[in-house]
């Protein structure tokens, strides 16, 4: 099943009729006058209405209620009075898919693409950073977003960093609860792994062609059971769901805070203020004042990260030396 926010105008246009006047009942005939939608199509848009996870109560003689929304991140549902200008103005669903983030490659050439994002309730092949793979059941929210950037190449890595704390912000906005922010791209609830960031990016001759952002978030996934098919593979440290949050949310909501939040933080990386980014982080971080160590082939570097530089690089002192780590994964020690 594959939708987009702009394909459906007959659907979308009872859709947003029912939620609009969703105290009263419709009957087929007004919505097809009002909306000059023949009768076949009201009732066959109705059905595929209510397959979508949306419930209308029907009522003979008195018409259609819509009575609760879908949980599904359905494409027009996202667009819906999304106060942004470029990201998350065009969406695609997608029920089941390898990945997102494959899927969003494969249109990231295309100008119209831009700001264009790609969602998915269940990814069969999901990938991680650093070439892992990424669990993806129903429950969770996957999403790839294109982005036809304008800032410098050298911006290229403190994007995914900057990406996490939008991301940080939009769930304390909506949540109530702050999570950590642990150096790369991931966010921590309690020490463990609630959302990862990965970044794909296209370069032509030194400047970027396109940039593909994917979002894994445990929205409301089985932890235990996630944990379990993780348990001793590298980076692993915890998984979090949302779901255990006290404050119940709409994923919907939370995607729409995070599109607006990811284009704030957008404008100023295209404006070069990446100082203020880096102080924000830095405030949501739990890895800077940490004793971290980072294991990879042929270096093992153990010390104190103190900051992160310009482009997100994790500055590390160990004795008297500083290190300046790019990219990696890091584990956390003690203060
Ligand atoms: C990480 O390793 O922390 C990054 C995880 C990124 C997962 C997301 S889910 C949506 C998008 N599609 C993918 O295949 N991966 C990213």
């Amino acid at each position: 099943m594959i939708y987009n926010s702009f394909d459906n105008p007959g659907l979308v246009k009872i859709l947003t009729f029912l939620q609009t006047h969703n105290t009263e009942y419709l009957s087929g005939q007004d919505l097809s006058d009002v909306l000059r939608i023949s009768r076949v199509a009201v009732w066959k848009h109705i059905k595929k209405i209510k397959e979508l996870g949306y419930t209308i109560e029907s009522k003979q003689k008195l018409g259609y209620k819509l009575i609760s929304n879908s949980n599904l991140l359905l494409p027009w549902e996202i667009t819906s009075n999304l106060k942004t200008k470029i990201i998350g103005q065009q969406a695609y669903y997608f029920d089941t898919i390898d990945s997102t983030q494959n899927q969003a490659l494969k249109m990231a050439d295309d100008t119209s693409h831009n700001g264009s994002v790609i969602v998915a309730s269940k990814q069969t092949g999901g990938r991680g950073r650093a070439g892992r793979k990424w669990i993806s059941p129903k429950g969770g929210i996957w999403i790839s977003i294109i982005l036809q950037p304008k800032f410098d190449i050298s911006i290229t890595t403190l994007f995914p960093i900057a990406s996490a704390l939008a991301l940080s912000i939009a769930i304390e906005k909506t949540f109530s609860i702050k999570p950590e922010l642990k150096w790369p791209n991931d966010l921590t609830i309690k020490g463990k792994k609630v959302a990862g960031m990965l970044v794909d990016v296209s370069l032509e001759s030194n400047r970027i062609e396109n940039l593909v952002l994917g979002v894994g978030i445990n929205f409301d996934v089985n932890v235990k059971q996630i944990e379990k098919s993780l348990k001793g593979t590298p980076n692993f440290y915890g998984v979090a769901t949302l779901s255990e949050q006290k404050k119940k949310v709409k994923p919907i909501q939370l995607v729409q805070t995070f599109l607006v939040e990811l284009e704030k933080i957008y404008k100023l990386l295209n404006a070069k203020q990446t100082k203020r980014i880096i102080f924000e982080w830095t405030s949501r971080s739990s890895t800077i004042g940490k004793n971290v160590e980072l294991n990879t082939v042929d270096t093992k570097i153990k010390g104190k990260a103190i900051r992160i530089d310009e482009d997100g690089a994790l500055m590390v002192s160990e004795n008297s030396k500083e290190h300046r780590i790019i990219a990696g994964d890091i584990i956390h020690m003690s203060k």
